[in-house]
């Protein structure tokens, strides 16, 4: 099921994901049933990776090599092996999607940051309807709590958008220096319980609180949710937490962590092979091995 018993050949495109640990990895019977669905002679395949600078020396110089994914702990050692890298994912830190030329080269993409971006700019557009042109978060209030990898891809991408970003984290010399380095304003999670400037806020949770097995708990207070239009939480374990349902009780939109996982991937298809993702294969299979 996983390869769909796929035939290789030696112009057959392969691709994988490198990790350590990596065989709970779900993007290779994604990818695998996307290949198959256009008839592309490729395949994608679990990299258990210990040296990423070893096995980066040796897929740029096989002919086979075509992409790879890049999941812990490689995102940010991964980065020194590239030749080129996609200046947010630079600034980020952190890359997660690279692409083999055919002279050799490896171009990298921090796909995380586009695709937690374009949930949150859709459930925007549910809210106030489509204009053209601007990003709907330009000019607005954005809250981002964690400086983790996940708070500065969240951070970087909102920040490119035009948004006014907040940072607040635990630990504040954290929040302080992503929030300078993306001009924005640092607060610690206790000053974000009492921001309420102005309505049509939007937050995103970046930070473990309320991932299993803690469902019961939440990073910021419900009363303290009034007025933000759309609440996006990174988590994905569960898909409902506490966060979102006291938001969505609250009346502002949500955006699942499931959203920013599965776009990540619709981009990752993209810059692997051109063609735009197969979305609803992509999300049905997702479902189906939830
Ligand atoms: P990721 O790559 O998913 O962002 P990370 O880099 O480990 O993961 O970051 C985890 C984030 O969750 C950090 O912002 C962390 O805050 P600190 O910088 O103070 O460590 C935050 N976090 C983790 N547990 C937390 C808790 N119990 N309360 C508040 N913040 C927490």
């Amino acid at each position: 099921d996983l390869y769909n018993f796929r035939l290789i050949r030696p112009d057959t495109k392969v691709y994988g994901i490198i990790g350590k640990p990596v065989g709970h990895s779900k993007s290779p019977l994604l990818f695998n049933a996307a290949y198959k669905s256009v008839g592309l002679n490729a395949v994608y395949l679990h990299f258990l990776v210990d040296d990423v600078e070893k096995f980066f020396n040796t897929y740029s110089a096989v002919d086979f090599a075509s992409g790879c994914s890049c999941t812990i702990p490689h995102k940010e050692a991964a980065l020194k092996c590239m030749d080129e890298i996609d200046p947010i994912a630079k600034k980020i830190g952190a890359i997660n999607n690279i692409v083999r030329r055919p002279d050799g080269t490896l171009t990298a993409f921090n796909t995380d940051y586009i695709g937690a971006i374009s949930a949150i700019e859709d459930g925007l557009r549910e809210l106030n309807g489509v204009s053209p042109g601007a990003s709907p978060l330009a000019g607005k209030l954005f809250v981002v709590l964690g400086a983790g990898g996940a708070g500065k891809s969240l951070a970087y991408g909102a920040a490119q958008k035009g948004a006014r970003v907040v940072v607040a984290n635990r630990t504040f010399e954290r929040a302080k220096d992503l929030a300078e380095k993306v001009g924005g304003q640092a607060m610690t999670l206790a000053e974000v319980e009492n921001f309420h400037p102005e309505e049509g806020m939007v937050l995103a949770n970046t930070t473990s609180v309320g991932m299993k097995p803690k469902i019961d708990e939440t990073p910021l207070a419900k009363h303290a949710l009034k007025n933000y239009c759309l609440v996006f939480d990174a988590i994905y374990t569960p898909k409902d937490t506490r966060l979102l349902r006291e938001a969505r009780e609250t009346g502002a939109v949500i955006v699942y962590g499931t959203e920013m996982l599965i776009r990540q991937g619709f981009e990752q298809y993209k810059n692997f092979t051109g063609l735009p993702a197969p979305e609803e294969l992509f999300r049905t299979l997702m479902e189906k091995h939830a």
